[in-house]
């Protein structure tokens, strides 16, 4: 089905177009990482937040409201350029095993980032009261966005499904 997906996609003149344009996909890849360096930021000054690393003690709800939408916006950003560079090459991106696994990484990575906003918007002082939890949530966070973005830069030296 993917593969199907990504031979009709090749096929489309938006692709074609983006193909034979030579500018756009480093350009759009610029931006991809400009996006990246955001989302690591954001990320860093949570966790650093919830292992009781950085900032006066409390106030992690605080953090989590400046730097939890700076996540989101760049999030769609991602999207919206990762869609461009999958248009430029469907086949090679969708049946790249490294691609898929990231997209499932990435995904995983934004339910929880929706539960951590959820349960500070229902308990504003969630976080400082379930600790372990924090600690568990900002190492499991750092590890899932550095193993995103190293697949992120994989994908361009793994083989191919097809
Ligand atoms: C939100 C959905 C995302 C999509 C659809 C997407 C898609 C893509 C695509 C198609 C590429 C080009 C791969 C190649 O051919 O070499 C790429 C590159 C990359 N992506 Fe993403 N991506 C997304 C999110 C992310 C996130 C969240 C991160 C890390 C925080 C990330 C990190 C990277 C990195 C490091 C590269 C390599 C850039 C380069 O070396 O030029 N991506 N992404």
């Amino acid at each position: 089905m993917i593969q199907d997906l990504a031979y009709w996609l090749f096929q489309t003149p938006l692709s074609d177009w983006l193909a034979r344009t030579p500018s756009i996909v480093p350009l759009v890849q610029s931006i991809h990482i400009l996006a990246i360096a955001v989302v690591m930021a954001s990320m860093l000054f949570i966790n650093l937040r919830m292992l009781g690393w950085a900032g006066p003690r409390g106030g992690i709800n605080a953090d989590l409201r400046r730097f939890v939408p700076a996540i989101w916006g760049a999030l769609v950003v991602l999207l919206a350029t990762g869609l461009i560079m999958v248009a430029a090459e469907p086949v090679r991106e969708l049946m790249n095993l490294l691609f898929r696994i990231k997209i499932v990484l990435v995904t995983i990575a934004a339910i929880s980032y929706y539960i951590v906003q959820h349960k500070s918007k229902l308990d504003s002082g969630y976080w400082e009261s379930h600790r372990k939890i924090a600690v568990l949530f900002a190492i499991g966070s750092f590890i899932l966005w550095i193993v995103i973005a190293t697949l992120g830069r994989w994908i361009a030296f793994a083989g191919s499904l097809v």
